[in-house]
């Protein structure tokens, strides 16, 4: 079909990096586009690449110079893709597609990292203009290109026109092995598997599953920061023996992309200094905002999840670097370097606390969206999210395959920790995470993350935590009241300053 001659079977509104590569992959599935941006270079960049990816065929991709045109050359009833920064940019498009005539039938997706409220809102206020749909899109400019993973969410009727269409662009697993399907060539989209593409709900779940998956991102990287602090600095070992022992453990249970690009980045040498690149690259961690917002919905519904939040004070110290630079003058750490196992000793005990403390990144980031789901009214399924993000997303790794099958055993798990299997692996890698952790405290090397994975793990686990003494405590100074253990019949207060401090029930 010629773009020229006849309507496109979809628009697409920004051709940035992730709108061009999604456009190019849509394209490749067959489907011909009219794509506008603000900016007419953008939108020539991407009709020169497809003319270089695709130069025998018809052109896929033809572009527009204002919203009306783009309109105009879509096919009615339209399915719009917007690619733009998340907040007031997707409501500009909003407006301007409002303005330009769309129809109460047409349907906007859109794909970037929008804040999950800002979804719902949307999916409300647009309805009656049109059909306000989104899919948070995994995966990088790679991933667009090639098979993202995708959370849609929105009207169910949207998803039923849009599934063919995301299910085509997706990331595909091996439905035998639970495996990637990697297949990195334009024009030569996987046809087979199963598609990383499931629709999630409606109100902007799918945005706040987005968000707990880059939550769990954050935690994972900052896990693999900290054991590669641990070996860099404690353990004096080079960047490029690090990342042999990384290659060595992507053969196993911590098999991922993670694991995978932290070896590629450490085995890198600047060219200018022949240096290791990852020494001459600033300690400065920088961030876009989804963890802080997975930390705050944590905070705000009251389900913990250290081990995300952690991850984010670890950036935000970071960033302090000036401060740090002086306090590294004045500060003392400890006198030796703390570890006391071999460096074959330790490699494993690293690899151990990395596993266990992963394991308990993704209990509470599951939990959190258990906890979102029950507050919402989400009907979310979790087995069905743990397949997404089998391939084509950032955390996409072989360990996301016993958290669907633990789903699939039972799904209203309370914690991936009271899986049988997951709690039989942390139970059997135990005691080198904790080595890990006394050894990082000895040395001051600081493991936030892989610590406060303990200390949830400690907590989740004992019977009678100290919350006793400080509704005690709470009790004495505020008459904030307590209940007993030995009977479930409602409040108790002492009279902390009258004689005798009777106890009253309220
Ligand atoms: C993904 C990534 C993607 C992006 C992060 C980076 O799933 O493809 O998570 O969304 O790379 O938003 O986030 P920071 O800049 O906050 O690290």
């Amino acid at each position: 079909m010629s773009v020229e001659k006849s309507l496109a079977h979809l628009g697409f509104i920004g051709m940035g990096v992730m709108g061009k590569n999604l456009a190019l992959n849509l394209a490749d599935n067959g489907y011909n586009l009219a794509v506008f941006d603000l900016d007419s270079g953008k939108v020539n960049d991407a009709i020169a690449q497809d003319r270089a990816e695709n130069p025998k065929g018809e052109p896929r991709i033809q572009g527009c110079s204002s919203y009306t045109e783009l309109l105009a050359h879509t096919v009615s009833p339209r399915i719009i893709f917007v690619s733009v920064p998340a907040g007031d940019p997707v409501d500009h498009v909003c407006h301007k597609l409002i303005d330009a005539g769309i129809s109460a039938d047409d349907i906007v997706v859109d794909t970037g990292n929008s804040l999950w409220t800002d979804t719902r809102d949307r999916e409300k206020n647009y309805a009656g203009s049109f059909i306000f749909f989104s899919t948070a899109v995994s995966g990088g400019e790679e991933g667009a290109r090639f098979g993202p993973a995708l959370m849609p969410s929105g009207d169910p009727y949207a998803w039923t026109r849009l599934r063919p269409v995301l299910e085509s662009i997706a990331a595909k697993v091996d439905t035998a092995t639970g495996l990637p399907i990697e297949r990195r060539e334009p024009g030569n989209p996987v046809k087979e598997g199963e598609p990383c593409a499931a629709y999630i709900g409606d109100s902007g779940s799918g945005h706040y599953v987005k968000m707990v998956h880059n939550g769990i991102e954050y935690a994972d990287m900052q896990l693999i920061c900290e054991v590669y602090h641990l070996m860099r600095h404690a353990m004096s070992m080079t960047p490029a023996e690090i990342a042999a022992v990384f290659r060595d453990w992507n053969s196993g249970p911590l098999h991922s992309y993670l694991i995978e690009i932290s070896a590629e980045v450490l085995d890198e040498v600047d060219q200018e200094t022949g240096l290791p690149l990852v020494d001459i690259i600033l300690d400065k961690a920088g961030q876009k905002g989804t963890g802080l917002w997975t930390a705050v919905s944590s905070l705000q519904i009251g389900t913990p999840a250290p081990t995300i939040t952690n991850a984010v004070f670890a950036r935000a110290l970071s960033t302090l670097k000036d401060v740090r630079l002086e306090a590294s003058k004045l500060l003392p750490g400890p006198a030796g370097n703390g570890i006391t196992a071999s460096r074959a000793e330790m490699v494993e005990q690293l690899h151990d606390a990395l596993y266990c403390a992963k394991i308990c990144a993704y209990a509470q980031g599951f939990q959190l969206m258990q906890m979102a789901a029950k507050e919402h009214g989400w009907n979310l399924n979790f087995s069905s999210i743990a397949k997404i993000w089998r391939a084509g997303c950032i955390i996409r790794a072989v360990f996301l395959q016993p958290i669907a099958d633990a789903f699939e055993r039972n799904p209203n798990l309370h914690s991936l920790l009271m899986d049988p299997f997951f709690a039989e692996q942390v139970g059997q890698y135990q005691s080198n995470w904790r080595s890990v952790v006394a050894q990082a405290v000895l040395a001051g090397i600081p493991a936030g993350a892989i610590s406060s994975a303990l200390a949830y793990y400690d907590s989740y686990r004992t019977e009678v935590l100290p919350a006793n003494l400080l509704q005690g405590q709470r009790d004495f100074f505020g008459a904030h009241t307590f209940e007993r253990v030995d009977r479930q019949d409602g409040k108790y207060h002492v009279k902390w300053s009258e004689p005798g401090r009777p106890m009253v029930k309220v």
